[in-house]
């Protein structure tokens, strides 16, 4: 197995690889050891394919989707005018980032185990004006590359089902973020998104995402309780509205100020 470099040369030694991982374009997405010691189980490879599908379903079927999020997420989590460090978890195309620099002061993060999406990324976060005030960085969410205490707010959407060890993630979630800090972490669409915007987005997609919403929300509660985290809600947005749109599952919580 890998080994995670050691010793004082380490970080450059890492950021050596951070960059010849975007040059030459692969996964390069070995175990990772986070600070606590674990070893994170080695990520399947994401492809460039990949990227290119999600980049398509992001300008496409989903597009409604992203500045109705970033206006609730802005209003739910207060972020408007604020500064500091904000990281969009499994961010891909980077939408969500880009809609939610348009309304804070923050610094966005796109951190994302697939770095194929970046160029894509960063060249529409320059074209919306955002160039100065974002990053990206190959991040797997089960040991993520930051340190202790670092983000202001982090935010996820329709990522958290493909990780595997979610107890690790939203541990590693909590880790990162600085105390009194806020996560907003789930699938689907914001409570503000019209329904008839919403039936159109799943009606692209047949059924929509199938996935029991009742049971994920039980799987967040019991992720919560067993992290010991207590300053959380489940949020399941417009529950049996009279369309039946299945508008996903968010679960948002706090870093308590003790650690
Ligand atoms: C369905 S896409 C959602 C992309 C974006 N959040 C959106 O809503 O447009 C899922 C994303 O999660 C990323 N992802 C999957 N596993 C991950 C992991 N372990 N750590 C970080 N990102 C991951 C994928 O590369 C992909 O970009």
């Amino acid at each position: 197995m890998t080994k995670a470099p050691q010793g004082p040369g380490a970080g450059r030694f890492c950021i050596v690889l951070a960059a010849l991982t975007l040059l030459v374009g692969c996964g390069g997405a070995g175990p990772r050891v986070s600070n606590d010691g674990r070893v994170a189980e080695a990520p399947k490879e994401y492809s460039r394919e990949d990227a290119l599908r999600m980049i398509r379903s992001s300008e496409g079927r989903l597009a409604p989707v992203y500045g109705p999020l970033a206006e609730q997420l802005v209003d739910d989590l207060d972020l408007g005018g604020k500064t500091g460090i904000g990281i969009d978890l499994g961010s891909g195309p980077g939408t969500l980032v880009i809609e939610l620099c348009k309304r804070t002061e923050m610094h966005w993060i796109n951190a994302d185990i697939n770095p194929h999406f970046f160029p894509f990324f960063l060249q529409r976060a320059e074209e919306h004006g955002c160039g100065g005030r974002v990053s990206a960085i190959q991040a797997d969410a089960q040991a993520l590359p930051f340190r202790d205490d670092y983000a202001d707010v982090i935010v996820s959407r329709g990522s958290f089902w493909l990780w595997g060890d979610k107890v690790a993630a939203f541990g590693e979630i909590r880790r990162v973020l600085k105390p009194g800090g806020v996560a907003y972490i789930g699938r689907g669409l914001s409570a503000n998104l019209p329904l008839e915007v919403a039936q159109a987005v799943r009606g692209g997609r047949g059924e929509g995402p199938q996935y029991d919403v009742a049971a994920t929300a039980q799987e967040l509660h019991a992720i919560m309780k067993s992290l010991r985290i207590k300053d959380y809600r489940v949020i399941r947005p417009r529950l049996d509205n009279e369309a039946g749109v299945n508008y996903g599952v968010w679960v948002e919580f706090r870093k308590s100020r003790g650690g």
